[in-house]
C-alpha cells in the first residue's frame, strides 16, 4: 500500500466480516422461528432478532463505507489521514455503540421504529462518532491540493448521510410525523446519498481495475449523481401513499420513484461499458466480478424489484408484506453488500501483500453467495405473493396466512444455507490473507 494510514481500512473490513457473520446467524434465527422452531423465543423474540439482523446490516455496511473511505481518500488525494490514532478510536467507539445497542435490543431497550431502533441516548454517540469520521476524511481532502471527482462525490455522499441521520431524531408523539421523517433517513440514505457513495466507490474500482481514463469514468459519475437526485429525492413519496400525508404524494411518489431504476440502470451500463473498453484486469478478476456483479444485481434488486411495488396501485396491496422483504434483501445485497465485498477483494492483496484474491475459495464465495441470495429472493417472493393474495385479496386472518406460507421458509432456509456457505468461504479467505503489512 502506498500510504501507511490506509492500513486502518483493514480493521474496518475485519469488523465488517464479524458483524456480517452475526447478521446471518440472526437471519437463521428468524428463518427457523418462521417454521415454528422458535426455541430461543424467551431470550431472542422475533422482534429482537429482526432489529438485530437489520441493524447489524446497517452497521457493517457503514463500517464498510468508512473503511473504503480510509482506503480510497489517501490515494485519491495523495496524502495521509491526519491522525491514524483517531481513526482507530473512531472504529472502537463505533463498535462499542453498536454492541451496546444490540445487547439493548435483547433487553427490550429499543425504539421500535424499523431500521432506527437504536435507543436515543446512543444516537447522540453515533452522531459524535460520525462527526469524527467526517472530520478525518474532510481534513485529508481539505489539506490536499489534489481533489478528484471520485473523492469529492464520496465525501459529499458520506457527509449527507451523516446529516440525514438527524431528521430521524426529531422528537414527536405523532405517528405520521414520525414516519414522515423516518423515511428521510431510510429512503434518502439507500435511494439517495448512499447511491453517491456507491457511484464513487464503483468509479474508483473501475479506474483501478479496467485502466480506462479517469476523465471518461468520472464523466459517467456526474450522470449518475444527476439521475439519483432527479428521481430519488421526490421518490421519497412512494413511502407517503397511505401514512396520513396529503394525497398529492400518490402522484409525485409514483412518477418520481418510477424513474429511480434509471440511476441503477446507468450504473450497470456504465460498469459493463468500462469493462468492455478497458478489458479484464490481469491480477484481480474476482474484484472485477464483484464490481460488475454489484452494478447488475443492484439494478435487479433495487431497480427492477423496487419498481415492481412502487406504484400506489400495487403498493396498496403489497405494503409491509414479505414482498418488501424480497426487495429489501436483493437490493441491499446487490447495491451495498456486493460493493463492500468488491472493495475488500480489491484492497486485501494490497493491504496484506498476499495474492489470494483469485483463489478457488473466493470464486466459490462469489457464485455460491449470489446464487443463494437469488434463491432466497425467490422464496421471499413466493411467500410474499401468497401472503398478499390470501390476506389482502381473500381476507384471511393475518396469523392463519402466516401458517399457510410456512413451507416457503423451508425453501428460504435451504437457499440461505447456500448463501451462507459462500459468505463463510469469503470470510475464510479474508482470514487467510492475514494481517496487513507492517512498517509501511
Ligand atoms: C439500493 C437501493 C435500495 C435499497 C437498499 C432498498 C431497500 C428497501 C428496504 C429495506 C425497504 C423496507 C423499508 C421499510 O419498510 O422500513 C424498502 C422499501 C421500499 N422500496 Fe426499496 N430499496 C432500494 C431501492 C428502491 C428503488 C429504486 C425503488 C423503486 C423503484 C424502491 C421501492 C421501494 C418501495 C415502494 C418500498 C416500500 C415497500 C412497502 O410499502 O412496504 N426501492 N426498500
Ligand atoms: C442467512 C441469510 C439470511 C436469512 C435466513 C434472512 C432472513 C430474514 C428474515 C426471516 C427476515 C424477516 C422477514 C420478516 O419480516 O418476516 C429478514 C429481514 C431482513 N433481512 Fe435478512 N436474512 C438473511 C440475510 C440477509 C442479508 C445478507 C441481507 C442484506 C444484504 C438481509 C437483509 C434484510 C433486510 C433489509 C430485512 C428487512 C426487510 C424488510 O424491511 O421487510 N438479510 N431476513
Ligand atoms: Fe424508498
Amino acid at each position: 500500500m502506498k500510504y501507511k494510514t490506509q492500513k486502518v481500512a483493514y480493521w474496518f473490513f475485519a469488523v465488517c466480516m464479524l458483524l456480517f457473520s452475526l447478521q446471518i446467524i440472526y437471519g437463521f434465527i428468524m428463518g427457523f422461528a418462521r417454521i415454528g422452531m422458535d426455541n430461543l423465543h424467551e431470550i431472542i423474540p422475533f422482534n429482537a432478532a429482526r432489529a438485530t439482523h437489520t441493524n447489524l446490516l446497517v452497521m457493517w455496511l457503514l463500517a464498510g463505507f468508512m473503511g473504503s473511505a480510509y482506503y480510497i481518500v489517501p490515494e485519491e488525494t495523495e496524502s495521509e489521514i491526519p491522525s491514524i490514532k483517531l481513526a482507530y478510536l473512531q472504529l472502537i467507539a463505533l463498535v462499542l455503540v453498536g454492541v451496546t445497542s444490540i445487547i439493548g435490543f435483547h433487553f427490550n431497550w429499543w425504539e421500535g421504529r424499523k431500521f432506527l431502533e437504536i435507543p436515543r441516548p446512543l444516537d447522540f454517540l453515533v452522531v459524535v462518532d460520525v462527526l469524527l469520521f467526517i472530520y478525518l476524511i474532510g481534513m485529508t481532502i481539505w489539506k490536499s491540493p489534489k481533489k478528484t471527482t471520485t473523492a469529492m462525490v464520496l465525501f459529499f455522499g458520506l457527509l449527507c448521510a451523516a446529516l440525514l441521520y438527524l431528521p430521524g431524531m426529531i422528537p414527536t408523539d405523532n405517528q405520521t410525523v414520525d414516519s414522515y421523517f423516518r423515511w428521510w433517513v431510510v429512503h434518502l440514505w439507500v435511494e439517495g446519498v448512499w447511491e453517491l457513495i456507491m457511484g464513487a466507490i464503483l468509479s474508483y474500482l473501475l479506474i483501478k481495475l479496467t485502466g480506462v481514463d479517469r476523465e471518461v469514468i468520472e464523466k459517467w459519475l456526474y450522470v449518475i449523481v444527476g439521475f439519483t437526485f432527479l428521481s430519488g429525492i421526490l421518490g421519497t413519496g412512494h413511502h407517503y401513499y397511505y401514512i396520513g400525508t396529503p394525497k398529492y404524494w400518490l402522484m409525485i411518489g409514483g412518477v418520481f420513484s418510477a424513474l429511480e431504476p434509471l440511476a441503477f440502470l446507468g450504473m450497470a451500463v456504465y460498469a459493463i461499458a468500462m469493462m468492455r473498453k478497458g478489458g479484464k484486469p490481469q491480477d484481480n478478476k474476482t474484484a472485477m466480478a464483484w464490481t460488475l456483479g454489484c452494478s447488475v444485481m443492484s439494478f435487479v434488486g433495487a431497480g427492477f424489484l423496487g419498481f415492481a411495488h412502487t406504484l400506489p396501485q400495487v403498493n396498496m396491496w403489497t405494503h409491509g408484506t414479505l414482498v418488501t422483504a424480497m426487495h429489501g434483501h436483493l437490493a441491499f445485497w446487490g447495491a451495498y453488500a456486493m460493493l463492500i465485498l468488491g472493495i475488500i477483494t480489491y484492497a486485501m492483496p494490497i493491504l496484506t501483500g498476499r495474492k489470494l484474491q483469485d483463489s478457488k475459495l473466493n470464486s466459490f464465495a462469489f457464485w455460491s453467495s449470489n446464487i443463494g441470495m437469488i434463491a432466497m429472493t425467490v422464496a421471499f417472493a413466493i411467500a410474499g405473493i401468497a401472503q398478499v393474495y390470501l390476506e389482502r385479496k381473500i381476507g384471511m386472518d393475518f396469523l392463519a396466512v402466516q401458517k399457510e406460507i410456512e413451507v416457503h421458509f423451508v425453501g428460504l432456509i435451504l437457499a440461505a444455507c447456500l448463501f451462507s456457505a459462500g459468505i463463510f468461504a469469503f470470510v475464510w479467505n479474508f482470514i487467510k490473507f492475514g494481517m496487513p503489512i507492517k512498517n509501511n
